[in-house]
């Protein structure tokens, strides 16, 4: 290939920075000009005005004037490590992915997030946490675009805009950071009550993580495995880290937000400059790829099921080590681009809706991010295998294109016609098994309707002091409302959840508990509110 060619060593040169600019004997400017003085500019005078031929200064401002890049629209806050994989050989039935054979090593690198916090917010807040991970395999990049919690506050990525536009800080006076704490985000969780699952993790002690290293990842869609024969799987992934899971008290939150708001990126880099190097065993759990794609009865292209593990064991079948700290953040950490569409052979997508929006969103975002559509070739981003993707042009080309025909074949380079085989492509066609008259439409299927047995099976599997975390957080969150319809209104949807939950948040709050019968709210938003629209209160 004549784009992005491999070092020497055919690693990534993020693996080997250049030291271009940083360590020379003497200073130059951007084009090589050496430099006698960066600290004064050139003047009329020892005390004249300062000239406009003085290119050093206007190159040097210039260049500052356009450090900054926009931050990630969600997940902006973010902490990154590299390492390795090794896969155990466990999956080489259900999958080809060379990256998952027994022994297999492979470069990572995997960047661990808060998701509504700007990028200067603090770490222990509480709120889902990223888990990303790109993989550098030998059959194309794989990125697994992960969470700390394994479900979804919506069905439908149509919703995705709505429910960050809901837990971002309100539009005009832009507070508060956190994820909770909103009259928005409560007015969407209980009038969206798919939501409610998500909601009451996050409210528990997950929502407060003690340590990247001690958080569990989830995949959370359903995934399709394919074979070395074409026989599919479905398969959901799961991370479970070797330190085991633990969380932070709420007052301990509380307190490193204030002295420390760095605590979770200081305590991941600490560790690994020590040598503890976190590990994770990558596992996944395996259903047969029926018509109906579910399994005990749940819907597997619901992003708000889980799968309980006691049906459906997590079987390991690979371990990441992060090894190695970022020797630059803004080129490594902040450049990095995820997407959970890239999948090598082996690996691919379901009909889940959420995650065919995203498949969409990464990309799209990332031009705007990253300024073009050329950000593969920054080197964080390099695939390690081979790439003749025949893209041409277009802002910050690095690559310098031989060759007169970028198309395929061509009679013109030698083009030679594609020569792999359906075998070894990535995105293979799998047979779509569509009902006769399926007609476009804007709805979802009725499996989807359940908003509230999987969050009562959370609760009931806590115990008595994670429960009373929960109440505390509930309780803490939805006092920050203004709005008091917006308080009833979740009271409404906590009331089916579980009564004693409802209650003990209610008498808290002061208000009474309402019983399960009284309408979940999916459709019943306040006259009052939406005729008064929000006030802030002026006292
Ligand atoms: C970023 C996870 C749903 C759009 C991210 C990141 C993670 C993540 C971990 C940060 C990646 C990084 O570290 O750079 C998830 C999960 C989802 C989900 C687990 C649901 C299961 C969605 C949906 C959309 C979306 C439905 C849009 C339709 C984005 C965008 C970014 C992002 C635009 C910023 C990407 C960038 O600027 O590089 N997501 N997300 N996500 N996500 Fe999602």
């Amino acid at each position: 290939t004549d784009l992005n060619p491999p070092t020497a060593t055919g690693v990534a040169s993020a693996q080997q920075p250049s030291d271009q600019g940083q360590q020379g004997a003497y200073l130059t400017t951007a084009q090589g000009a050496r430099l006698r003085d960066t600290d004064h500019s050139l003047k009329a005078g020892e005390r004249g005005p300062t000239l406009l031929q003085d290119h050093h200064l206007r190159e040097k401002i210039t260049h500052f004037d356009h450090e900054r890049i926009p931050e990630r629209v969600v997940h902006a806050r973010g902490a990154a490590a590299h390492g390795v994989f090794e896969g155990y050989g466990t999956a080489d039935k259900i999958t080809k992915a060379g990256f998952l054979a027994k022994g297999k090593q492979t470069p990572v690198f995997t960047r661990f997030s808060t998701v509504l916090g700007s990028r200067g917010s603090a770490d222990t807040v509480r709120d889902t946490r990223g888990f990303a991970t790109k993989f550098y395999t030998d059959g194309g990049t794989f990125d697994l675009v992960g969470n700390n919690m394994p479900v979804f506050f919506i069905q439908d990525g149509i919703k995705f805009p709505d429910i960050i536009h809901a837990g971002k800080p309100h539009p005009d006076r832009e507070i508060p950071q956190a994820q909770s704490a909103h009259d928005t985000f409560w007015d969407f969780v209980s009038l969206h009550t798919e939501a409610q699952h998500h909601t009451i993790w996050n409210m528990s002690d997950r929502g407060i993580p003690r340590s990247f290293r001690m958080m569990e990842g989830f995949g959370i869609h359903t995934f399709r495995c394919i074979n070395a024969e074409g026989a599919t799987t479905l398969i959901k992934f799961h991370w479970k880290p070797k330190l085991g899971v633990h969380s932070l008290t709420w007052e301990e939150a509380q307190l490193a937000c204030g002295m420390d708001p760095d605590f979770h990126r200081r305590d991941l880099a600490d560790a690994i400059e020590a040598g503890a190097f976190p590990q994770w065993e990558l596992g996944i759990q395996v259903f047969e790829d029926t018509p109906e794609q579910t399994f005990s009865g749940i819907d597997l292209l619901d992003p708000t099921k889980i799968v309980p593990e006691e049906l459906a064991p997590v079987q390991p079948v690979g371990l990441l080590t992060l090894n190695r700290n970022p020797l630059n953040y803004f080129a490594e950490t902040e450049q990095v681009a995820f997407h959970p569409g890239h999948l090598p052979p082996g690996i691919d997508v379901t009909d889940d809706p959420l995650l065919q929006a995203r498949l969409f969103s990464y990309l799209d975002t990332q031009i705007t991010r990253l300024a073009g559509p050329n950000f593969s070739q920054i080197p964080i981003n390099r695939p390690h295998a081979p790439v003749n993707d025949m893209f041409r042009d277009g802002w910050h080309q690095d690559a310098v294109h031989s060759g007169v025909a970028p198309y395929r074949p061509n009679s013109l380079d030698g083009g030679c016609p594609f020569t792999a085989g359906v075998e070894d492509g990535a995105f293979i066609d799998v047979e779509l098994k569509l009902p006769q008259a399926a007609t476009k439409l804007r709805d979802q299927p009725a499996s989807f309707d359940d908003h509230f047995s999987q969050a009562r099976l959370f609760w009931v599997s806590m115990s008595p002091a994670e429960k009373d975390h929960i109440i505390s957080a509930y309780a803490f969150e939805l006092g920050k409302c203004y709005e008091k319809a917006i308080q009833e209104r979740q009271l409404r949807c906590l009331a089916r959840i579980d009564a004693e939950l409802c209650g003990e948040v209610a008498s808290r709050l002061g208000l009474p508990a309402p019983s399960p019968e009284e309408s979940p709210a999916e459709v019943d938003p306040s006259p009052a509110l939406s005729q008064a629209g929000h006030r802030w209160p002026v006292d």
